[in-house]
């Protein structure tokens, strides 16, 4: 498997007006499988289009997407990949999405009904070889992380959104979190190259 961060992920902030997280999209090959994780939100359409096309990607050729969760900052840009089929953990489909409100509630019922296949996840699955699934509940119910080989960046670790930036993993390393959360990142980046953050810039964990 071959790895490529399409898009960094960060956060759009203008106070009172606009808060417009937008997440890591990190892109995967082999030679049977076109793969995103967390395609991310509206508000980075045009680097994914010009990552797509850079790489010669028509949005039909993206096999297979995996989301973290189902937040749209992770999950919105789905709707452009019209072949691929969606894994996420199978508590997603326990939400009443309609509720989250007039406008949000919409966008996910449009986002979910743009989906042409789900595979539902539990946690514990290996998929393509090569990604190790964990269900890691503590953002969302259906909140996963992976661990990735690749042949090209190493041994990757998605944490998702229970360990989105830079600051939350310096705050587990230094011991000034002592919950399952720590625990369990700082345990799973011991054997890992390089943590990709959800809306960070990557980072080698700490020996
Ligand atoms: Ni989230």
């Amino acid at each position: 498997m071959k790895a490529e961060i399409f898009i960094i992920g960060g956060t759009i902030d203008i106070p009172g007006i606009v808060n417009a997280p937008y997440s890591t999209a990190l892109y995967l090959e082999d030679d049977n499988h076109r793969i995103l994780i967390d395609p991310g939100s509206f508000v980075v359409h045009s680097s994914l289009e010009e990552k797509l096309v850079e790489k010669g990607l028509k949005t039909s050729d993206i096999t297979d997407i995996l989301l973290t969760h189902f937040h749209l900052d992770h999950a919105y840009n789905t709707i452009f990949f019209e072949n691929a089929v969606i894994y996420l953990h199978e508590a997603y489909k326990t939400k009443k999405y309609e509720k989250f409100g007039m406008i949000v509630g919409r966008l996910y019922t449009m986002v979910l009904k743009s989906w042409k296949e789900v595979k539902e996840l539990k946690g514990g699955e290996k998929l393509f070889g090569s990604v190790e699934v964990i269900h890691t509940p503590w953002h969302a119910k259906e909140h996963l992380s992976f661990i990735i080989e690749t042949e090209n960046m190493g041994k990757l670790f998605l944490p998702g959104d229970i360990c989105f930036t830079r600051l939350d993993y310096y705050e587990m390393y230094k011991g000034y979190r002592n919950d399952e959360v720590s625990k369990f990142i700082l345990e799973r980046s011991k054997e890992v190259d390089l943590i990709i953050f959800t809306h960070d810039r990557p980072l080698k964990p700490f020996s």
